[in-house]
């Protein structure tokens, strides 16, 4: 059976784009592979350290994994839920593939440069990241990473450890598929980049200090309606899905599409023309703060305990298998 498999930090509450560029997209697909897949669903809660924590992450850990649920996440035994820290294997596999990895293409990744940019002291952590982030993933011979486009470079890491690895050692890892494959595989044109309301340019984010920057699942629905009513926009007068142009506009037709479930092609066409952003404002407003509601409270209906007993279980599944790969990789080093 092939595994799907991706993860979440949970530092903070999450966005509005962490929910519809990797939430939900991966509750979809768990649901249409989960009868013959594998569906891995963890929380990377040692990359959590890496940056301050806002409230206790444990509890942080509960909410996340509810969110799953909330979203429509259906269970059944291949469905599995765990923490990275549980699973002491991620970080053994992680120290293994540090004696694979460069300094040099480590120092390239993206995230690391925006991460320590400024900082006179960067932890150890920022540059491991990718390193950690390809153990998750070949642990479990993991094809499909379903994760927002900000991650793709990390997926290339993965894939490029895990050929480098196997080139050396002999077949170990299964390779990730491309992203070009991963995109074709999560159903969606491009990768999803949810932006910033203020500064659309950017991705949303949510170490963004701008309260009207983001919209957090925890808004009250009225609240972040208003938000989108304060979203930037642009002067040319006319809706058009242009990201590059109209990024403002085309990231309110974004959110629309998703939060509605509408294909995009058909919130575009629909708004194609408009001269009015105030009505496309209105009406995004709108749903999200629907969507809010009903998420909102489908999450206060899931208990603590629910959770934890998907823990239990999920970690269970996730140290065999991780610990018989872990095995392999020693071998290879004649550490076995
Ligand atoms: P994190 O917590 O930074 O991001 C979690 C997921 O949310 C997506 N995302 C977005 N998507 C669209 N628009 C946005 N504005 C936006 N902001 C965030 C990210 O792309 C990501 O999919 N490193 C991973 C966590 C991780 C992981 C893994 C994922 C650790 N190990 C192994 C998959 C496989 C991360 O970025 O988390």
């Amino acid at each position: 059976m092939k595994t799907i498999l991706t993860g979440i930090r949970t530092n903070s509450v999450l966005t509005l784009g962490n929910y519809l560029g990797a939430l939900l997209p991966m509750v979809r697909l768990a649901n249409k592979h989960s009868k013959d897949s594998h569906v891995n669903i963890f929380v990377p809660d040692l990359h959590s350290i890496i940056s301050e924590v806002d409230g206790d992450l444990k509890a942080n850990i509960v909410r996340t994994i509810k969110y799953y649920l909330a979203a429509g996440l259906e269970l059944n035994e291949n469905v599995h839920f765990y923490r990275q820290s549980y699973v002491p294997a991620h970080s053994e596999l992680c120290w293994i593939l540090n004696c694979v990895a460069t300094m040099g293409e480590t120092s390239r990744m993206i995230q690391y440069k925006e991460k320590s940019k400024g900082q006179e002291s960067c932890n150890v952590g920022i540059f491991d990241y990718p390193i950690l982030m390809a153990a998750d993933i070949l642990l479990y011979s993991a094809e499909f990473v379903p994760v927002g486009e900000d991650q793709f470079q990390h997926i290339e890491m993965a894939r490029n450890l895990a050929m480098r690895f196997n080139n050396r050692f002999g077949e170990t890892f299964v390779v990730p598929a491309r992203t070009s494959d991963q995109v074709k595989f999560m159903e969606v044109e491009n990768a999803i980049r949810i932006r910033d309301l203020l500064s659309p340019e950017k991705k949303m984010s949510k170490s963004t200090a701008a309260e009207n920057s983001k919209i957090m699942l925890d808004d009250e629905p009225a609240k972040a309606a208003k938000k989108i009513m304060s979203a930037t926009t642009d002067s040319l007068g006319k809706v058009k899905f242009d990201m590059f142009n109209q990024p403002g506009i085309s990231n309110l037709l974004q959110i629309e599409a998703l939060v509605t479930d509408t294909p995009l092609q058909d919130v575009i066409s629909t708004w194609a023309g408009e001269t009015r952003y105030g009505d496309l404002k209105k009406k995004v407003a709108e749903s999200v703060s629907e969507m809010l509601t009903v998420f909102q409270g489908r999450l206060a209906e899931i208990s603590d305990e629910q959770v934890y007993e998907l823990l239990e279980a999920g970690e269970k599944y996730a140290n065999e298998v991780a610990k018989a790969k872990l095995f392999d990789a020693q071998k290879a080093f004649k550490l076995r």
